[in-house]
């Protein structure tokens, strides 16, 4: 895994959004993976920014995001497809249609788990996987005790979820949704690179786990350290609980 413990939101923006910029500058086409949460927002905040300045377009290039409510009503602000057009699609030049998300309100939600999986593939995969994690060490919605080799699924947002997510439901628990749909571990590692964000202390222990601790079930997001192309861009915060974090400086200033 690459690591980098960087100094605030905009480095961390502006590193990932380089990736992305290299990326499209070699296959315009590209398929790009999106998240939804907040660590993403430098990112799209920065992906914005250049392409407002003409340095990069998405007008070839198709999309794929990571998760979804179930039974989200179409309209509502938090449904993450329309999360997604808000913080990013809107303000790009993706073709109308180029972004997919899964359905949450499919009437058979797992023949719509696999169709989602096989658009992927019908695309040509994932070139570029953006990720943020949960405090529990979930990435997606694939919360600990999942298969690391899951597809696309139906999942249980366990109550830790649910109450982190409570904030962006005027703080209500009772109103976010208990199941979702989201990419499995096996589809979010056929990605050909990942590249996750967390800021803050509240995910300094899961980033911990990620990088230093076992691969398990336990802390899905472990299942990186089996990627070949794995990207784990921090901030001191969350970088806090890193024992080797002298190492990892060293080596990221060495590799530039
Ligand atoms: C949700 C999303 C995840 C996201 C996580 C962290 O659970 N399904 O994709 O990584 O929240 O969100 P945040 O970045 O807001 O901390």
């Amino acid at each position: 895994m690459r690591i980098a413990i960087l100094p605030d939101d905009n480095t961390i923006g502006k590193v990932a959004a380089d990736l992305i910029e290299e990326l499209y500058r070699a296959k315009p086409n590209a398929v790009l993976g999106l998240a939804t949460g907040s660590s993403p927002l430098p990112i799209y905040k920065e992906l914005i920014a250049r392409h407002q300045a003409g340095k990069l377009s998405f007008k070839h290039g198709k999309a794929f995001m990571l998760d979804e409510y179930v039974g989200i009503p179409n309209e509502h602000p938090e449904r993450y497809r329309n999360v997604i057009d808000t913080e990013i699609a809107s303000h790009v030049d993706f073709p109308a249609d180029a972004v997919n998300g899964p359905d949450g309100n499919a009437p058979d939600l797992h023949a719509a788990c696999a169709a989602y999986d096989r658009a992927i593939k019908d695309a040509g995969g994932v070139d570029l996987q953006i990720l943020g994690i949960g405090s529990d060490g979930h990435i997606a919605f694939n919360e600990p005790g999942e298969s690391l080799t899951s597809r696309t699924h139906v999942g249980v947002l366990t109550e830790q979820t649910r109450r982190d997510n409570a904030r962006f439901f005027d703080g209500d628990i009772d109103q976010v949704p208990t199941h979702c749909v989201t990419q499995g571990l096996g589809t979010i590692m056929d990605a050909r690179r990942l590249v996750l964000v967390a800021q803050g202390k509240g995910k300094a222990r899961a980033i911990k786990e990620l990088v230093e601790g076992a691969v398990s079930a336990k802390w899905p997001a472990t299942i990186m350290q089996m990627h070949p192309d794995a990207w784990v861009l921090v901030d001191e915060a969350a970088a806090a609980e890193l024992e080797l974090a002298d190492y990892y400086r060293e080596v990221w200033e060495k590799s530039r």
